[in-house]
């Protein structure tokens, strides 16, 4: 079950044009192209006839003709020909149509009520048009695993101790106590490592030598969209509160899950530092860096999912899930809620 009104990320703009393209969000089956105009359009893929993917037949300006009896489809999903008997299309021949919009690079599809879908609620990227921030590329990778492990990770700063030896991990990352805060939008994990030199991904970036006091801000938004703040400050001038200074470094990773289905997710991210805001050759180092760790995710996801999904013997939790666990509980209460579950 998801949360369906809700915006989620359908792709990178970049990436739809003109063609039909199917992709599969939440379960659905969906077609998406542009409109003449540049305007993306997100239809049901499937004929309301034999069920044809609408995707398998053709565009004919701003509609869709079905490629097996010619059907044909405009943008809000009504029919608007039926060639095969002609005067006489029936009235049942629609399919569903999908509120989506471009916004900070991306396509965002509402899979709810579209009366309800309201751009305005689209997550809010701080400083996404500071000239002053620097911004990565970002990708896309497919995770073959339930969407909700991706969160998980996202709220444990702990496992990058283990996961991500050559990036993220550093002194403290491992033993030193989390702090768990419910939000509006969701939870934060996080913690104040002291005093430590940066991490190995941080070292060229930070802009003062020495220690750091290091923030981890792990966060999660309902339904799937992740904001992993590091901040790293010259030690001494970190902890709860502390106005940042100067030389304070900040970078931003958004993660952004789409459910595929309840066994596959598609995760898209980029990173927004506070720094260079020009510098290519840092976007670049930072971008492959991010693909390589979130490969490292990768595959540890695809064996927990698997494992946890065909476990023979119970398993357990830890003090670390506790953050995991808070937003599972009230996504389910707002999916509940949607649902009338509740
Ligand atoms: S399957 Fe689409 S018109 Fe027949
Ligand atoms: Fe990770």
């Amino acid at each position: 079950m998801y949360l369906r009104n809700a915006w989620y990320v359908a792709g990178w703009s970049k990436d739809f044009g003109q063609d039909l393209k199917p992709e599969k969000i939440l379960g659905d089956n969906i077609v998406i192209f542009r409109k003449q105009d540049g305007s993306p359009v997100a239809l049901e893929d499937a004929c309301p006839h034999r069920k044809l993917p609408l995707s398998k037949g053709r565009r004919k300006r701003d509609a869709v003709e079905c490629g097996y009896h010619g059907l044909t489809f405009d943008c809000s999903g009504m029919c608007v020909a039926a060639p095969t008997q002609p005067g006489k299309i029936p009235v049942r021949a629609m399919v569903r149509s999908y509120p989506i919009v471009d916004r900070y690079r991306l396509l965002w599809i509402w899979m709810g009520n579209p009366t309800l879908a309201d751009p305005d609620t689209i997550f809010p990227i701080e400083n996404f048009d500071n000239p002053d921030w620097g911004y990565t590329d970002g990708g896309v990778l497919d995770i073959d695993c339930n969407y909700l492990w991706i969160a998980d990770n996202l709220l444990d700063p702990s496992h990058v101790a283990w996961v991500h030896l050559t990036s993220f991990a550093g002194a403290g990352t491992d033993d030193q106590p989390l702090e768990i805060t419910r939000t509006d939008r969701g939870v934060i994990v996080s913690r104040w490592i002291y005093g430590q030199p940066p991490s190995p991904y941080y070292a060229g970036l930070v802009k003062f030598e020495g220690a750091c006091d290091r923030l981890q801000h792990y966060e999660m938004c309902f339904p799937a969209i992740a904001l992993n703040k590091s901040v790293y400050t010259p030690a001494g001038t970190g902890g709860p509160g502390a106005a940042p200074v100067d030389k304070t470094y900040v970078n931003i990773s958004y993660n952004f899950m789409t459910p595929i289905d309840e066994d596959r997710s598609r995760y898209f991210w980029f990173q927004h530092r506070n720094t260079d805001p020009q510098d290519k050759a840092i976007s670049e180092k930072m971008n492959a860096g991010a693909r390589m760790a979130f490969e490292e995710d990768r595959e540890v996801l695809v064996a927990v999912h698997e494992g946890m999904k065909h476990k023979q013997t119970p398993n357990i939790d830890l003090g670390l899930d506790a953050g995991a666990k808070l937003f599972r509980l009230h996504l389910q209460r707002l999916i509940d809620r949607e649902t009338g579950a509740a």
